[in-house]
């Protein structure tokens, strides 16, 4: 039987070694290039699960063999990470971990769930378990940065409290400690036109979002002023399938789909057709 216990932070390079070494099994499963993010941003990464949210393991024989953590953000909860040690899997060893972070999380009042689910199947059906269903793609794009244009929007440094309500409406919930971890490790902007706040938008690198906006008419000078912000010059953004109109403005463009994930939920929330997320780590 494995022990199921919370993960400490001096397990965090571990944590983080087993995550890049599972998700570079799937991605050679499934024939894509390998995911080049550095141990060490991994593990800033996870640092941020484990202060904000909940990190558990499953260990056997002495070593971790799967890894599950969380963030609870107001009432909602968010898988941020599942994943075992290839040649671990597919021997009950992530199932009762999983229900473990849920069960942890729904006595902290957790009421809605939703992830960000690979193509795995054993992944899905975890999740399908668990009460989550399937809500249709989160597409990622990559493509050129657009040529620098006069922007409509003056872009301001991004206060989180001038946000908060943006973020509840589209989002779905209020989350300073996110946008406190996002503006330490990317370029976020508040932009606005005539003194009212139209949205606001993150590049990590040249990875886009998050990205939100208060009006449907609004998205394309939100998602240009964004892309701005970004290095270049090969962007990337993930949409979900909700958003027609950041959809649109890649397809526009020309932009290559290069893979997709699933959005799981136990129920709608937010406004996710104005709404561009950071990735799987926060949404
Ligand atoms: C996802 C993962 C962490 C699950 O851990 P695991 O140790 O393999 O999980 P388990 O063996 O406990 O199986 C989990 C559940 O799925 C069920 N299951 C597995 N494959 C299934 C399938 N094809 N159809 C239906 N149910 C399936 C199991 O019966 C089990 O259910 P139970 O707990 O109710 O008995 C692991 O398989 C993994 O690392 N996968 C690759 C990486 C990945 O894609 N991670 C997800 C990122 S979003």
């Amino acid at each position: 039987m494995p022990t199921l216990r919370a993960l400490t932070e001096d397990e965090l390079p571990i944590a983080a070694e087993l995550f890049l070494t599972a998700v570079n099994e799937m991605m050679s499963r499934f024939g894509l290039p390998a995911v080049t993010v550095p141990l060490q941003a991994q593990i800033e990464a996870y640092r941020q699960v484990h202060r904000t949210g909940i990190f558990q393991v499953a260990e056997e024989g002495g070593q971790i063999g799967a890894i599950c953590c969380a963030i609870q953000r107001e009432d909602q909860w968010f898988l941020s990470g599942f994943w075992g040690r290839p040649g671990q899997t597919q021997q009950g060893l992530g199932g009762p971990l999983l229900r473990q972070v849920y069960e942890l999380a729904a006595a902290r009042g957790a009421r809605r769930f939703f992830t960000w689910s690979s193509a795995d199947p054993t992944a899905m059906a975890s999740y399908l378990r668990l009460g989550l269903w399937p809500a249709g793609p989160i597409l990622t794009f990559i493509g050129p940065k657009p040529p620098p244009e006069v922007s409509p929007l003056a872009a301001h440094p991004l206060d989180p409290a001038a946000i908060a309500e943006l973020d509840r409406e589209v989002r779905g919930v209020r989350r300073p400690e996110d946008h406190r971890y996002l503006l330490e490790h990317g370029q976020g902007r508040i932009f606005e036109r005539d003194g009212r706040v139209v949205g606001y938008g993150y590049a990590q690198g040249n990875l886009l979002g998050p990205i939100a906006w208060a009006r449907d008419e609004d998205a394309v000078s939100v998602l240009t002023a964004t892309a701005g912000l970004a290095p270049g010059p090969e962007l990337r953004i993930a949409i979900p399938s909700q958003n027609r109109a950041a959809l649109a403005f890649v397809m526009d463009r020309r932009w290559r789909l290069f893979w997709f994930a699933h959005l799981m939920q136990s129920e709608p929330f937010g406004e996710l057709s104005r709404y561009v997320p950071s990735g799987p780590l926060l949404f």
